[in-house]
């Protein structure tokens, strides 16, 4: 089996990894920055298709004010100061989430950044801010009921693919190989409809430390899972 085209990372560990050495997690949050540049570039050289991370969830929300305004700090930066590096890269960035409660600053520079790099296609790049996959399904149901009421749906004609299409992006259907840092064995509310098959990798480095080689072996790992979908295995016919 060859490379997965839709890999999607929890990135966590960044508050750790900074405890560890005595600094803020500030300062974690700063180096995962650095760690998603170098995961970026190896993922185009791996001809990766499109690359979903995780950066900041709805429930972030609840962490003290300061970290929260940093977080959204950095985002921002970071789409300002990268874009032209992802645009060298033939990068296409997207967002996934929630636009609401984001300043309108922060949605300039995504903005900026989606049209700039929409042509692009090395690699697609999603980052999941401001993402929940439960506020997702239910963005999904409000639009649906809203197409029902105006008669553009038919429900007995109504199937899962349509309902996908309702979804933040559409074309984000099935993740093949989700990866999560940290040493955390959740989903804390990723992607829960695209997920639905992806196989899991989990890795107790902090996200910080996740280095190419790391991703090189969740990749080697995953050409050595038996994917079936609920089938049967080849040559495993017997009645
Ligand atoms: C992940 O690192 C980044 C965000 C959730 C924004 P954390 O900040 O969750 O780091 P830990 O899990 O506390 O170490
Ligand atoms: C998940 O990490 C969210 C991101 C990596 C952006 P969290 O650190 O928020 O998850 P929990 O709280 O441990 O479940
Ligand atoms: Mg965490």
């Amino acid at each position: 089996m060859n490379t997965p085209k839709n890999i999607a990372i929890i990135m966590d560990g960044n508050g750790r990894w900074a405890e560890q050495r005595n600094k803020s997690r500030s300062a974690g949050h700063k180096e995962g920055v650095k760690t998603l540049k170098k995961i970026v570039k190896a993922a185009v050289n791996l001809k990766v298709e499109s690359l979903t991370v995780y950066a900041f969830s709805t429930e972030n929300w609840k962490r003290p004010k300061a970290e929260v305004d940093f977080l959204l700090t950095l985002m921002k930066r970071t789409m300002r100061n990268e874009v032209d590096e992802l645009l060298e890269n033939g990068v296409r960035v997207q967002f996934l989430g929630r636009k609401t409660n984001l300043s309108n600053n922060l949605i300039k520079e995504i903005n900026n950044i989606e049209k700039r790099s929409a042509e692009n296609s090395n690699l697609t790049l999603n980052i999941a801010f401001n993402y929940g996959g439960r506020a997702e399904i239910t963005d999904a149901a409000k639009k649906i009921a809203e197409d029902y009421k105006n008669g553009k749906i038919v429900l007995n004609k109504f199937e899962e693919k349509d309902f996908a299409s309702y979804l933040y992006q559409e074309e984000l259907q099935n993740i093949e190989l989700l990866i999560r840092t940290g040493g955390d064995l959740r989903l804390s509310n990723f992607l829960l409809w695209q997920s639905a098959y992806a196989e899991l990798y989990f890795t107790d480095k902090f996200w910080p430390d996740f280095a190419e080689s790391d991703l090189k072996q969740a990749l080697k790992e995953f050409k050595n899972r038996e994917r079936r979908f609920g089938g049967l295995n080849d040559g495993d016919h017997h009645a």
